[in-house]
């Protein structure tokens, strides 16, 4: 199949990952370029990948059919007013995985009419294992979301959005999330310890339980209720402690720190418009 030629503009954590992500599914390299500021990692990245580099962002857009923005969102306007010029001559898919910086914000910068897809990935795509939700604006085909899923699937699954403030929700969901896992495995470690567990031991239970929980939700077909229902005895230790867990409010505990997340992020768009 012809594949489109896709630049990331800017190759770090994220935009490396989905790079090799790419690349480890026979994604041909010809067909892949990266930039960045400092040419001695862009050389390694070359190395490494095979694929072609350049510190030069406007080459890579006068070359590409897609243009990933991978940088920090801090930098963005400032790379996106340098690619204007050559975005309204090609009219290239820019997709964005920058937290919080709204379309119409990217479109400000990249000027009008331009297809755009706005990712928000999370961190478990670094190891192939990530969510993302996916907004597309009115100018992006059919042929072109199905270019990006195939891009963001390189690192894990992908789910589009219809409107843009939904991306705030998957941000609080899943690109926050996986961080209130680890909280919870700190918390479930810290209990194992007051109930007398060495703190290593404690740790190493709570952290492979999280990890095993996590494969069967990942593999099984049962939903969480019913996998939650099969190790759940009546009147044994489980079912104590999720009654205690329901009991002091974690439903309610849960709906507050995913609205509080919802709510900082659309502050933050606000506040990345002005910068
Ligand atoms: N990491 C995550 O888990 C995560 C999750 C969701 C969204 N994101 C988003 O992903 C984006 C990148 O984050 P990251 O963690 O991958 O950051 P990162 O590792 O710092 O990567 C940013 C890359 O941008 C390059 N860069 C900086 N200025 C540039 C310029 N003017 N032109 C071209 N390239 C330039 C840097 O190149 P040099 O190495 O040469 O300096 C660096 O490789 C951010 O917008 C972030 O919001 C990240």
């Amino acid at each position: 199949m012809n594949q489109p030629k896709v630049a990331f503009i800017g190759a770090g954590n994220m935009g490396g990952a989905i790079l090799r992500g790419l690349i480890k599914q026979g994604y041909p390299l010809d067909a892949l370029m990266a930039t960045g500021i400092d040419p001695q990692s862009l050389e390694e990245l070359a190395k490494e990948t095979g694929v072609r580099v350049t510190t030069d962002n406007q080459q890579a857009a006068a070359w590409a059919d897609i243009l990933l923005l991978g940088v920090k969102p801090q930098v963005m306007q400032e790379v996106c007013l340098s690619l204007a010029e050559v975005a309204q001559q090609k009219k290239p898919l820019f997709v964005s995985i920058a937290a919080g910086l709204t379309t119409s914000t990217l479109l400000d910068w990249l000027g009008a009419d331009l297809p755009l897809v706005r990712s928000m990935p999370n961190t478990p795509s670094l190891l192939g294992a990530g969510v993302a939700g996916l907004y597309a604006t009115a100018g992006v085909n059919q042929q072109q979301r199905a270019w990006v899923e195939q891009i963001t699937r390189a690192v894990g699954d992908a789910h589009w959005v219809k409107e843009e403030s939904l991306l705030d929700a998957v941000t609080a969901i899943s690109g926050s999330g996986p961080a209130y896992y680890f909280l919870m495995t700190e918390a479930l470690a810290a209990a194992g310890e007051k109930l007398g567990l060495s703190s290593e031991l404690a740790l190493q239970l709570a952290k492979a339980t999280a990890a095993g929980a996590g494969k069967m939700l990942a593999e099984s077909k049962d939903s969480p209720t019913e996998l939650r229902r099969k190790v759940t005895s009546p009147g044994g230790t489980t079912e104590q402690a999720i009654q205690t867990f329901i009991d002091k409010g974690l439903h309610e505990l849960v709906e507050a720190a995913a609205q509080a997340a919802a709510c900082r992020a659309a502050e933050m768009a606000e506040e990345l418009k002005g910068s």
